[in-house]
């Protein structure tokens, strides 16, 4: 982490960057409905988890967020999985390496806490240099049958065992939105 200006520093969010978040999160996706996505994630205690919640900070602005939340694994057992998302970063400042170094700083914490695997939705071309691959091929069900296989994906962390199969469901907010 550095605070050189210009230079891109990863770190948890706090109280005082919601609202840039909030703001950033709806130039990305260019509506309000995954920052108000974040808002709800946020506020249910069971989903939230802060020290996966990150910022990327450029010249001591906010330029990109990601999330990793609380989701659960329904197979055998019911194991507490995570879900990346979203993930976003400022228009303008895009295809500088920003998400990237989001997502990385956020599987390497997830990695260090011992959590199991990390599922999401997304584009079929962007995650697989993470290491996420189609999450049906893991035995992994999306929580509805209108999600395209191919976007629904999961990265295996290093406390993964082969018998974390089942069907997938987000915490109740990617519901609300
Ligand atoms: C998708 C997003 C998070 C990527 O972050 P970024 O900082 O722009 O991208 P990075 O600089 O980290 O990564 C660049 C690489 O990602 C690729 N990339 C960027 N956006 C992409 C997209 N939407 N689909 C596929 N690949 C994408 C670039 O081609 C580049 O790959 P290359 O180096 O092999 O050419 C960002 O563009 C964004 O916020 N988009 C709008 C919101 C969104 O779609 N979020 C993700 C939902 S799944």
């Amino acid at each position: 982490m550095s605070s050189e200006p210009n230079t891109l520093s990863v770190r948890p969010e706090a109280p005082r960057d919601y609202h840039a978040i909030h703001t950033l999160v709806t130039a990305a996706f260019g509506r309000e409905s995954e920052a108000k996505l974040v808002r709800l994630l946020r506020a249910d205690a069971d989903a939230y988890v802060p020290e996966l919640a990150l910022v990327a900070e450029e010249g001591g602005e906010i330029i990109g967020h990601v999330m990793l939340t609380n989701a659960t694994l329904h197979g055998d057992e019911d194991w507490r999985v995570l879900a990346l998302g979203p993930l976003s970063v400022t228009p303008g400042r895009q295809r500088k390496g920003a998400g990237i170094a989001l997502t990385e700083a956020a599987l390497e914490l997830a990695d260090a806490r011992g959590d199991r695997l990390v599922v999401l939705l997304g584009h079929p071309a962007y995650y697989p240099r993470f290491g996420f691959e189609p999450a049906r091929g893991r035995g992994i069900e999306p929580p509805s049958e209108e999600m395209p296989d191919a976007a629904f994906m999961v990265k295996v962390l290093s406390k993964y065992e082969e018998r974390y199969q089942g069907r997938f469901e987000y915490a109740p907010a990617f519901g609300q939105v």
